[in-house]
């Protein structure tokens, strides 16, 4: 891989790169097609990185779909399917540590601890390998997405980052690869997440108090008894700080983790401040 990243570049083409887990859905696809839209040559990479997962079941259920999933790619064009083996990776468990701020402190950082660390340690290595000139990530995960763009500005990696529209169903809810986990029941009560951040943004939109609206809505997910939320937050679009007074002409995100069926699932808005 490492070589024949440096042949392309040789040859001037340029390479846009796809980090995922694997059990690709549209969402997913999307950032491939945007790649290929945009690059000579696209790599993807398929990598269930353990050091990400807070919780030891969530990575043992961890959807796997390869088959089907490199049948998609090989159908859509993709060039490079990169799959790193755990062994490869991590012959040691890394000792090394990231600190991005505030995004460590809020919404998923201060739920998943070590969480961005180790998508941090992935991603770098992954740009190692494949020495990407863009590389595509979706706002559907936008703190990691912030996170990404951190660690480039601070290492110096010198990667495009381009973040890509989350993908939805007809009914609202994101495309994720954990939705797989769900019942057709729990996919249906999976939707209030996406319905509950649309009815944050047109009250605030509307000129409500982010205090009051955040309440309702919070009050408003705890009376679903099929779902629990773990949090709900408007966050400024540099680092996820919270938001008392909107400046217009400014974006920002409500965000939002339930648990549904042992799953957990997270989505997020972002919108203008008019
Ligand atoms: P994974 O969850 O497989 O997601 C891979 C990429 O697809 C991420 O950039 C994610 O934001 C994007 N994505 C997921 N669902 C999407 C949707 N509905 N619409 C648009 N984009 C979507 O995120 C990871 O893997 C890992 O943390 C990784 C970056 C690969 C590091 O291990």
């Amino acid at each position: 891989m490492f070589q024949s990243s440096l042949n392309y570049k040789a040859d001037k083409k340029s390479i846009g790169f796809v980090p995922t887990m694997g059990a690709l859905h549209k969402g997913h696809l999307s950032l491939v097609r945007k790649a290929m839209d945009q690059n000579d040559i696209v790599v993807t990479s398929i990598f269930v990185n353990p050091i990400q997962f807070n919780d030891p079941g969530d990575y043992e259920n961890y959807p796997n779909t390869m088959e089907k999933d490199l049948a998609l790619l090989e159908e859509l064009g993709c060039d490079i399917v990169f799959c790193p083996s755990r062994e490869s990776f991590y012959q040691e468990q890394p000792k090394s540590g990231f600190g991005f701020g505030n995004l460590d402190h809020v919404m998923e950082g201060a739920n998943r601890p070590g969480h961005f660390n180790g998508v941090a340690i992935v991603v770098s290595k992954l740009f190692h390998s494949v020495l990407p000139d863009r590389a595509y990530f979706g706002l559907k995960d936008l703190q990691q997405f912030l996170v990404i763009e951190r660690l480039n500005k601070d290492l110096g990696f010198g990667v495009e980052i381009v973040g890509c529209p989350t993908v939805r169903e007809e009914s609202g809810l994101a495309f994720s690869s954990r939705n797989l986990r769900l019942s057709k029941e729990g996919l249906e009560n999976g939707l209030i997440l996406s319905s509950t951040l649309s009815l944050v943004v047109q009250k605030i939109l509307a000129g409500k108090r982010v205090k009051e609206v955040l309440t309702d809505a919070r009050v408003m997910v705890a009376q679903n008894n099929n779902v629990s939320l773990e949090y709900l937050e408007i966050g400024d679009m540099v680092d996820l700080s919270p938001v008392s007074k909107f400046k217009n002409g400014s974006r920002y995100a409500v965000c939002g983790a339930i648990w549904v069926e042992d799953v957990r699932l997270i989505d997020n808005l972002i919108f203008e401040f008019p």
